[in-house]
């Protein structure tokens, strides 16, 4: 028997997902106590013991809260006792502090990771910001990438198409969708203050001239990053820009900063448990693409 359950934060994906699969999609309860504590409650334990379970959360928004959710159902699932425990995040929280960058900071992913190792045999997640930390979970974990999916709504669009990763770090992903469609790829120098947090680019000597430039980035936060890079682009004579991005957070007036910026569109995955209605931007669901990796795995 096959069950998915849910954090708050990605019912509904997850209720579609559990249709794609052929899986019973298990009600919980959630509570917020006065103080601020989270409760849950799995509901129909019959059907849930000695199942193949699939947990389905995102971390984003209320990034502290759903780790802490999806650690509570995680525990009530193990009381309960199941088979086998597959966890998909499409976005885990903390991903980009992946690394020391200054003296005295923690390697935050790598705390997140480790919370949730306990408890899961398998995690999936989505676009991870670098995958390479997975090594550190020691159990079975694989990152899908959904970027060659986004890149589908906009293939019959551009002319003469260039794919960007609008830093280095970004570079696998961009190029792993330029090779899938035949495009040629570059990336970008991108430097960022790691005190203020300010962007800025090395000129570029990319020849972009009347060719249609599609960045690929795994996020767009405050927008800066796809901003000053699609701003240098057109400078530079690319005739449009178009963005790929997986995880569209979108805050502190991203939207309006990719509008100035000259962006023609931005298609995102439907990974957070937010979205936003505007005519920039179109999201494609991921939960064909779960399902399609998830089915493997059953095999
Ligand atoms: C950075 O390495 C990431 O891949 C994203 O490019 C970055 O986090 C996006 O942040 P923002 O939208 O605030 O520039």
């Amino acid at each position: 028997m096959n069950v998915v359950v849910s954090g708050r934060n990605f019912v509904s994906e997850a209720e579609a997902f559990a249709k794609v699969v052929e899986a019973t999609f298990i009600d919980v309860t959630y509570k917020v106590f006065p103080d601020g504590e989270l409760y849950v409650k799995v509901n129909g334990v019959d059907r849930v013991k000695g199942s193949n379970v699939f947990v389905l959360n995102t971390l984003y928004p209320d990034q502290n809260g759903s780790i802490v959710e999806s650690l509570l159902l995680l525990d009530a699932l193990k009381r309960i006792g199941v088979n086998r425990v597959v966890l998909v995040l499409p976005y885990i929280a903390y991903s980009r502090q992946d690394k020391v960058f200054l003296e005295g900071e923690p390697v935050s992913i790598e705390v997140v990771l480790r919370m949730f190792r306990e408890y899961v045999d398998v995690l999936l997640t989505v676009d991870l910001h670098n995958p390479d930390v997975l090594r550190i979970f020691n159990k079975p974990a694989l990152n899908i990438t959904v970027s060659d999916f986004l890149y589908e709504s906009v293939v019959n669009e551009v002319e003469k198409p260039l794919i960007i990763a609008p830093d280095k770090g970004a570079l696998n992903r961009a190029r792993f969708v330029a090779e899938k469609y035949g495009v040629s790829v570059d990336y970008l120098v991108k430097k960022r203050d790691r005190v203020t947090g300010e962007i800025t680019y090395e000129t570029s000597e990319l020849d972009v001239m009347g060719r249609d430039v599609v960045i690929v980035d795994d996020i767009i936060s405050t927008g800066g990053t796809i901003a000053k890079s699609s701003e240098m682009l057109l400078s530079k004579g690319a005739r449009k820009v178009y963005v790929v991005a997986t995880h569209g957070l979108l805050i502190n007036g991203a939207l309006e900063r990719l509008r100035r910026s000259g962006v023609r569109r931005v298609v995102l995955a439907k990974t957070l448990g937010v979205t936003y209605v505007d005519p920039l931007l179109s999201y494609v669901s991921i939960v064909d693409r779960l399902a399609t990796v998830v089915r493997e795995l059953l095999k």
